[in-house]
């Protein structure tokens, strides 16, 4: 028996192939997934260029790491699931709870191993979750990645409190997100983006000031001035142009969240402000499966529905990733399987 599968040949966009391979089944401690959505992250497109180097499967990698489905065959020792369970897959594989390990961390999806971008995963069952029942297939196959690692910045390591002020930069994914949890938190939200447009889409979000950082570089004083005494939080998803401004926007003894690098990766750092005004900077890498569950909860609680973008079929996955390279989108861009 064999299935559809978005399988990275070698890297570029161009080599990406959705063709058939062996269909796997349930395996003991593992549960078989009927996929039936999927979602994209910035880091496929780094994964697709191979950046991750030596630790991403060097040939036939299944792509993508976010997806969701329902279980059709349950493995030996597997007993708190059943047949039918809505499930997502969890970032990592295999990082329960605890601190991260060079172990835990090398469990993630799409890259040391095989993605989900296919039509049926045997998943270790400590790396599946139950999705809320409010949410669509596409809706549930956002949460992996993106909504893990803004939960981990604003709540799990965040403890974002009622009244607080949280930046956010951009309309991608992480930064959405972000968004969203800040205001279900009770806080104040600025968010800044590249353009008018995307702008509009983050009031009706719930933001509460909107800052276009290509109009005003200097968006960082702005952002403090905003919110009094400065941020809380930043929500860093952009590196190198946007750690300084980052920094500006906080109060003494404000965090930056340290997330990502559309910009670039390597920021220079004025260790002198960092220091006299105790700036936190916190590294974040999505997220465990504890807090996973958390999040869940939440989500749940709130009815909070992840913004989407365009949905494609997974034989047009290069079109997929085209369309989130260009930047085009609000939100998360998703796979129908
Ligand atoms: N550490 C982790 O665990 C973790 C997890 C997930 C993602 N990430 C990283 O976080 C970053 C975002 O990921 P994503 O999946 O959310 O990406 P995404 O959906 O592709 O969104 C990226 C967004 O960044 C904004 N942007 C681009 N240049 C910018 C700049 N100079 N300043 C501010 N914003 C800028 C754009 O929004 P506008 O056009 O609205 O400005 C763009 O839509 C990536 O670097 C990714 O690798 C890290």
């Amino acid at each position: 028996m064999t299935m559809q599968a978005a399988i990275l040949e070698s890297p570029g966009i161009e080599n990406v192939r959705v063709r058939a391979i062996p269909m796997p089944t349930a395996g003991p401690g593992t549960a078989l997934v009927r996929m039936r959505a999927a979602s994209l992250n910035y880091r496929d497109l780094v994964v697709v260029n191979g950046g991750f180097g030596s630790r991403q499967k060097q040939s036939g990698l299944v792509l993508l790491s976010d997806g969701a489905g329902e279980i059709v065959e349950l493995g030996e020792g597997v007993c708190e699931f059943n047949i039918g369970d809505r499930v997502a897959s969890c970032f990592y594989e295999d990082w329960a709870g605890g601190r991260p390990t060079a172990a835990r961390l090398a469990t993630a999806l799409a890259a040391g191993r095989d993605g989900i971008a296919c039509e049926y995963r045997a998943l270790a069952a400590t790396g599946i979750m139950r999705v809320p029942d409010h949410l669509s297939w596409i809706e549930a196959a956002t949460l992996p990645c993106s909504a893990l690692t803004a939960w981990s910045a604003v709540v799990a390591h965040g403890a974002t409190k009622a009244g607080e002020t949280i930046v956010t930069q951009g309309s991608g994914g992480v930064s959405l997100f972000a968004a969203q949890f800040a205001l279900a938190c009770g806080a104040r939200l600025i968010s800044t983006s590249s353009s008018e447009a995307k702008l509009a889409r983050l009031k009706e979000i719930g933001a509460h000031e909107l800052i276009n950082y290509r109009a005003e570089p200097e968006w960082g004083r702005r952002a403090r001035a905003l919110s009094g005494e400065g941020a809380d939080l930043v929500i860093d998803i952009g590196g190198r142009a946007t750690l300084k401004q980052s920094m500006l926007a906080l109060r003494p003894g404000g965090t930056v969240a340290l997330i990502g690098a559309v910009s670039g990766q390597r920021a220079s750092l004025n260790l002198g402000a960092a220091v006299a005004n105790s700036i936190r900077l916190q590294g974040i890498a999505v997220g465990h499966r504890e807090s996973y569950a958390e999040m869940m909860r939440a989500v749940s609680f709130h009815k909070i529905r992840p913004v989407t973008d365009e949905v494609f079929p997974l034989a047009d996955i290069q079109a997929a990733l085209r369309f989130l390279a260009s930047g085009q989108h609000v939100g998360k861009v998703c796979i129908e399987i």
